[in-house]
């Protein structure tokens, strides 16, 4: 796993936003897994800039979201879809062809579910694929006691997610109580994993999940099985990892790093 602990959220977006345009210039018809949530806002808005101002070309990538809420129509205002649409997808040449978000209102989420999964697979599988971290532990919406095998499906939300996402909505009795998510067994088949986190409220679970031992009760710990990871943080985010100096002295070498390591 390579820790790269930014000053900021907006060196961290910053940053972020590098790692994918690089990977979109590498590959021009790059499948890309997207995540929501306040913190890869600043990434994408970056994403953005360096399509504005670059010219950064998203006219041949794929993506495929993580999740949606279960029972919110694409176009509702709460929706996942609509956040994608809002925060990248309109301010960008991409082909919405070619963007996957899972559909909340589907009436078979069972058999949707399966068809998502075939959809990743008939465009080769997600070669990066872009996290969050919930303050549980969660990836996608995959809460504590996933298994780490899983795939695409219905998962009841926790107590504290529907509180923590409640202030997106009119009130928490609004937030759906169910979503449609990637799995766990999903994510670790993504060629390379991108996960962002910011702000104080994630020092705790940033560093159990990066230090601590790998369990099903903080799913993000199965990316320590995983064998391309970089994780982005602030300052904040980072604050109660123990190994801080290791990484920062790895990533102000990075040269020497590369030349050892051939990353
Ligand atoms: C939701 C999403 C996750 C996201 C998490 C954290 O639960 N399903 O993909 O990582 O929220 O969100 P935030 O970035 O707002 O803290």
């Amino acid at each position: 796993m390579e820790i790269i602990i930014a000053p900021d959220y907006e060196e961290m977006s910053k940053i972020s936003a590098r790692i994918i345009a690089l990977e979109i210039r590498r590959k021009h018809d790059l499948v890309l897994g997207l995540a929501t949530g306040d913190t890869p806002v600043g990434t994408y808005q970056q994403l953005v800039k360096i399509h504005q101002e670059e010219g950064l070309d998203f006219s041949k990538i794929k993506s495929f979201n993580l999740d949606e809420y279960v029972g919110l129509a694409p176009l509702h205002k709460n929706s996942y879809n609509f956040f994608m649409r809002e925060n990248l997808f309109e301010q960008v040449n991409i082909n919405m062809a070619n963007v996957f978000v899972p559909q909340g209102n589907t009436d078979d989420p069972e058999e949707y579910c399966k068809w998502y999964e075939e959809q990743i697979n008939n465009y080769g599988g997600i070669d990066l694929q872009v996290l969050g971290i919930g303050r549980d532990g969660h990836i996608a919406f995959n809460e504590p006691g996933s298994s780490f095998a899983s795939r695409t499906r219905v998962k009841a939300l926790f107590k504290q997610t529907i509180e923590d996402n409640s202030r997106f909505f009119n009130s928490i009795e609004e937030v759906p109580r169910f979503a449609i998510t990637m799995g766990i067994g999903t994510i670790l088949e993504a060629r390379k994993v991108l996960l962002i986190a910011n702000g104080k409220n994630k020092a705790d679970v940033v560093a159990s999940f990066i230090e601590g031992p790998v369990t099903s009760q903080i799913t993000a710990t199965a990316l320590q099985l995983h064998t391309h990871v970089t994780v982005v943080l602030d300052e904040d985010a980072a604050s109660n990892l123990v190994r801080k100096d290791y990484y920062n002295w790895v990533r102000d070498n990075k040269h020497l790093v590369q030349k050892m390591v051939g990353r």
